[in-house]
């Protein structure tokens, strides 16, 4: 995308903002009125989202996804989404949509003066470590993650001692203060490929794999290596079970199951694919199955469906409560006042490079 100013052309009110950083005087909030005019222009996009977005809500989007995508523009900002965004911000306002490996790939190589983080607060931190320097900001704060939450850097020194020599790697879903403590971080995209290389390069048959007790379940059994586990469950993927699964497949013997591995194990047996966010969307897209059952964040099937019109969706999802949390009204007011920035402390920002960047390395 065309970025045309940056931030060193814009006003400043050189009010200091978390991060120390000079910062730029608030933006003119556009008007929010849906005018003939206005849907003449988002009529196209509106014909790709009809199926999942009412004419009565596209009334009140469509000025927001306008205002957004100008102010933009205007502060040279680029918009992350997680998978898990509704579609309005899916299709409407991202530059880049992803999961969370994609999501930190995409943060270490852009050249925007400003990101915005349409996603919970580790994915904004783990952009803001890998982009030092740049202005990071998140919706709002208060977007966390039960997983990040699960484990603090205490516990991962404890864990150091208890099992010496053996290399802990980390779900990217943790604060910068574990990843500092961590020997690598992984996603759901590469866990197995993660826990295999730590364990050749430390020559260990043993690997702690935290938070996520299910993920580490799951990798367990792709792998020989042992794998350890903390009890961090994630609140949206928990509360799928096995049974839940039969019920459906009693119900639809012919339909597809994939489900997201923060499901429990019991969740994966009764599944037909498991992967990543991004990895079922490409999926869905590959097979083309006439119905499937994603098994995870309610916005996924919303966003798929979209672009796969063929394809029945059967939707037993549960919201990621924190990921609501972004909407177009405070992605608006993120670019019109700038806020709110998520700051990392040096130190700790540079400790918990080295594990994502290790990462990154390790899947190029
Ligand atoms: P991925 O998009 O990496 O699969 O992660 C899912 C998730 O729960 C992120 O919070
Ligand atoms: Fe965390 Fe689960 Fe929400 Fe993802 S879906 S942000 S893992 S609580």
């Amino acid at each position: 995308m065309a970025y045309m100013n940056s931030l060193e052309t814009q006003n400043t009110d050189n009010s200091a903002n978390s991060c120390g950083n000079a910062k730029p005087a608030p933006l003119t909030k556009p008007s929010l009125e849906f005018t003939p005019a206005i849907e003449a222009e988002m009529a196209e996009l509106y014909e790709k989202l009809k199926e999942v977005i009412t004419p009565q809500e596209w009334r009140v989007h469509a000025p927001y996804i306008k205002g957004i995508n100008e102010l933009k523009i205007q502060r040279n900002a680029v918009l992350l989404a997680h998978n898990y965004m509704t579609p309005e911000i899916f299709h409407g306002v991202a530059d880049f949509a992803g999961d969370s490996l994609a999501l930190a790939r995409e943060a270490a190589k852009s050249d925007a003066d400003v990101i915005i983080q349409a996603g919970v607060h580790f994915m904004a931190e783990t952009s803001k470590i890998l982009n030092p320097s740049k202005m990071v900001l998140i919706p709002d704060q208060r977007a966390g993650c039960s997983l990040a939450d699960s484990i603090t850097a205490q516990d991962v020194k404890n864990l150091r001692k208890k099992h010496p020599g053996v290399p802990i790697v980390t779900y990217i879903n943790t604060s910068a203060n574990v990843k500092a403590q961590c020997d690598i971080t992984c996603t759901s995209a590469n866990a197995v490929q993660v826990v295999e290389a730590m364990a050749n390069e430390h020559n260990s048959s043993e690997v702690l794999l935290i938070p996520d007790e299910f993920l580490a379940q799951n990798v367990a059994k792709q792998t020989d290596v042992k794998v350890l586990t903390w009890a961090g469950h994630c609140e949206v993927h928990e509360r799928f079970s096995g049974p839940q699964m039969r019920s459906f497949r009693n119900a639809e013997p012919d339909m597809k199951i994939i489900a997201h591995p923060e499901c429990p194990p019991d969740v994966l047996e009764e599944a037909d694919f498991s992967g990543s966010t991004a990895g079922m969307i490409d999926w869905v897209q590959d097979n083309q199955p006439d119905k499937v059952m994603l098994v995870t964040e309610c916005s996924m099937s919303d966003n798929i469906a979209v672009e796969n019109p063929d394809v029945q969706f059967i939707r037993p999802c549960n919201l990621c409560p924190h990921m609501k949390r972004i909407t177009l009204p405070v992605i608006l007011d993120t670019l019109l006042e700038l806020k709110d920035e998520v700051c990392v402390d040096p130190e700790i920002a540079a400790a918990a490079r080295k594990p994502i960047e290790r990462m990154i390395n390790l899947n190029n």
